[in-house]
């Protein structure tokens, strides 16, 4: 092995990578990232890295870390040439529309979501129709169009409290596309679905599939347990944990506590990052894979930067313009 490669899995090892976590074989990791952070200096790009990333992204090549929140408001104010995505598309989008001077690159062309999938701007234009003057408050797991619609954007980690405070000026607010999570906040917020939130019919295809029977099981097992759940499972299975958020607020709650074991009911990736942040604690992760998340690998990393026109994420000025408005409503009235 080349003596750069060697220092570059010493680096990985040392920020707590080991064979169990990689894909693949560490020697080979080691030198993708090498050869990746060295074409992403010579670009002045910056990689972007979801938590359901896998760990050798996260921590090879990852520059900024977190949330659908997060990578948004870093994005907007990074002052990199060029920001590669290691995340789903609506995001890559979000970064596009908030920083339209910077090249966006996402590294896998089947990195969508379900969610995103799951409603049209057309749909939104219905519901508008179908419930006239009420604002629409939109999950940012959504295109570009449909954002353009739009009254204000919201992520996990900040619609309750946009909810909140747009239910000071409105009695009722359309709220989409995630059926399961405009439900959970509905019940969090003492709303009714059909009288005071509209809802429409999209889940996510990894965490509505979460079984709620399982919680108690794992209770019994783990004495002293905590169960953490994102938002976007079904209001069932919510009922039956300690804790509903975002991924930025899990980690939050990890972080700030200190529970006997931690139930993690989202994706893998997550309960991957959390071992690897704080490794005294004990983690259960009642995972499953993001097919769409999962789809990015170092190799297509690699990839996008030997070929990057092929990636490039592009939104049409007059959507961008109209999304950016309802995106800006949401950094207003999350600050
Ligand atoms: P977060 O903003 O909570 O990271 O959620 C993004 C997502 O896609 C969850 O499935
Ligand atoms: Fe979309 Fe669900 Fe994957 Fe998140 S986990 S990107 S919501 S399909």
């Amino acid at each position: 092995m080349e003596k750069g490669t060697q220092d570059e899995l010493r680096r990985l090892t040392a920020l707590g990578l080991h064979h169990r976590c990689a894909q693949g074989d560490l020697a080979r990791v080691a030198a993708l990232t090498l050869e990746i952070n060295r074409r992403k200096k010579e670009r002045g790009a910056v990689v972007c890295a979801h938590v359901y990333q896998a760990p050798d992204i996260i921590l090879g090549i990852g520059d900024l870390v977190g949330d659908s929140y997060k990578l948004a408001d870093d994005c907007r104010k990074t002052s990199a040439a060029e920001i590669i995505f290691c995340g789903v598309h609506f995001m890559a989008e979000t970064a596009k529309i908030l920083n339209p001077s910077k090249r966006v690159y996402v590294p896998s062309k089947n990195a969508g979501c379900s969610l995103s999938e799951g409603i049209t701007a057309a749909d939104v234009r219905r519901l508008k129709a179908e419930h006239p003057g009420l604002p629409v408050v939109t999950y940012i797991n959504t295109s570009a169009e449909v954002k353009a619609e739009s009254d204000c954007i919201v992520t996990s980690a900040n619609a309750s409290k946009i909810l909140r405070r747009l239910y000071e000026k409105h009695k009722a607010l359309i709220f989409v596309p995630d059926r399961f999570m405009g439900a959970n906040l509905a019940k969090e917020l003492g709303k009714t679905p059909g009288k005071d939130i509209f809802l429409w019919n999209a889940t996510c295809v990894v965490h509505e599939k979460f079984d709620p029977a399982l919680i108690e099981v794992y209770r019994k097992r783990y004495p002293g347990l905590v169960a953490l759940a994102h938002a976007e499972c079904p209001s069932e299975l919510i009922k039956a944990v300690d804790f509903m958020g975002g991924t930025g607020d899990m980690m939050r709650y990890v972080e700030s506590t200190n529970a006997a074991a931690y139930l993690l009911v989202t994706e893998c990736g997550f309960g991957e990052l959390a071992k690897l942040r704080f490794p005294e604690k004990n983690f259960i992760a009642m995972c499953r894979l993001c097919p769409y998340m999962k789809s990015i690998t170092l190799d297509s990393v690699l990839a996008l930067l030997k070929a990057p026109a092929a990636v490039e994420v592009t939104v049409p000025a007059d959507i961008a313009a109209r999304a950016k408005v309802a995106i800006d409503k949401m950094f207003e009235l999350a600050a």
